[in-house]
């Protein structure tokens, strides 16, 4: 049967390789880079309940298939934060983009540029806030970690505002940092060394090797000074504990919003009783985000908190989503549960490693391609009119039911 998805086939004539999902994005990621890297994107925290929640409760939800609905002509643009958005889908902030990718994170902007989301970039990113402003023509998105410096964090903020980024996303799940075991054991480090004990490993990567290991940015662009020559994660995890300010409350919110003039986006709300605070320090969106499960583990899937803490939130500001999108399916589930928009991490990151910047402009249409055709299928034509309606009630997790045991129709 003939394939109509969007596909990208790279290769030479005699070995063409179709790419048409973000799984084939991820299988070509784990060939192209080290394991220590890959496997930094890959896994979650502790026994990786969470992160395992968050696939497992989004497939396990059951569209209406609908038939007999005029669907030819579709609107899947909208608008994220008042920004036109091409699809409702934004590129979220991972740190050591760049080690996935040489120069990732402006290859990642650029990407989203063309396209039309919102790209954005960690304060732990490879690239600079600076860099990325002088290799893209369009406001992108600053993500922040609340620091014990704060003096520090005013810079960073400074800087994003002379970067004329056109949102500040505050990052509220990280006060420490939960251990991801893989990490540990691989011994990734920053910037990325050649050691006995990967040698072989990146032996047989011998493109990333050369693009990354001997590039021109391979630490933290934004932290210069900071990090110093510290090498190896355990000391990048005693930087993260020694610098990330434990104490944090809805207080330094507010510090931040004095701070900063543009759009405030509140990330990692998993929480009703949360989600009231976040609007109470006027923030523009939250991101219901349990950091990709690489936090609190036994944490709830986002999607089975996601209609609750729409609820919650009642209108008073965007609320975002992530948290396990593989596909456009996914991202309508979100949708219909309330979001305004999704972020992807993990499936940006695989496609990021796998082609660059091309790699992750044909993730982001794939996405789209699916998201069209699922859209469809549901006799649905707008991004913004679809709601629960379009899922069925049964068949789907008691996490993911609405809150009071509520059919998810209606
Ligand atoms: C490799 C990696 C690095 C990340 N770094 C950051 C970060 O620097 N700041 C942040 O707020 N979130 C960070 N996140 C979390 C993402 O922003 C996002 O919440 C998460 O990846 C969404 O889940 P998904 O990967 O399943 O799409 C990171 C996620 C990954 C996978």
């Amino acid at each position: 049967m003939a394939c109509f998805a969007p596909t990208s086939i790279t290769g030479t004539s005699s070995i063409a390789v179709i790419i048409n999902s973000i799984a084939d994005m991820r299988e070509i990621a784990r060939r192209t880079i080290p394991r220590a890297i890959f496997e930094y994107a890959e896994r979650g925290s502790y026994d990786e309940v969470t992160l395992r929640r968050n696939r497992s409760d989004l497939e396990a939800i059951e569209f209406r298939q609908r038939v007999m609905v005029d669907v030819s002509k579709q609107s899947m643009a909208t608008t994220l934060l008042g920004e036109p958005a091409a699809i409702p889908l934004a590129i979220a902030p991972t740190g050591l983009s760049g080690l996935f990718h040489a120069n990732g994170e402006i290859l990642g902007a650029r990407a989203a540029q063309t396209f039309g989301i919102p790209y954005c970039l960690s304060t732990m990113s490879i690239c600079s806030i600076e860099d990325v402003r002088a290799a893209t023509s369009k406001p992108f998105w600053f993500q922040l970690y609340l620091m014990r410096d704060r003096a520090f964090n005013a810079e960073l903020i400074e800087r994003a505002v002379q970067a004329q980024c056109s949102a500040l996303m505050v990052t509220l799940d990280l006060p420490i940092t939960a251990m991801r075991r893989r990490d540990a054991k691989n011994g990734l480090s920053v910037p990325p060394r050649l050691t006995l004990r990967n040698a072989l490993d990146v032996a047989s990567k011998p493109g990333w090797a050369l693009r990354v290991l001997f590039g021109k940015r391979r630490s933290f662009g934004n932290l210069q000074g900071r990090f110093g020559d510290a090498h190896g994660l355990r000391t990048l995890a005693q930087w993260i504990s020694k610098s990330f300010d434990p104490a944090i409350t809805w207080k330094d919110v507010e510090w931040v919003r004095s701070r900063w003039p543009g759009k405030l986006i509140l990330k990692g709300v998993l929480d009703a009783e949360d989600a009231h605070h976040a609007c109470a320090t006027g923030a523009d969106a939250i991101v219901v985000s349990n950091h990709g499960g690489r936090q609190l583990d036994g944490a709830p899937s986002t999607i089975s908190v996601l209609p609750e803490v729409v609820d919650a939130v009642a209108g008073r500001c965007e609320v975002l989503f992530d948290g396990g999108i593989e596909s456009g399916q996914d991202i309508l589930k979100a949708l219909a549960f309330g979001a305004r928009g999704c972020l992807i991490g993990k499936a940006y990151l695989y496609a990021l490693a796998a082609r660059g910047e091309p790699g992750v402009a044909s993730a982001l249409r794939i996405l789209r391609e699916e998201l069209r055709v699922s859209l469809a299928l549901t006799g649905s034509n707008d991004v913004h009119v679809v709601n629960r309606q379009i899922l069925r009630s049964h068949g789907t997790p008691e996490r993911v039911g609405v809150q009071g045991g509520c059919s998810l129709v209606g």
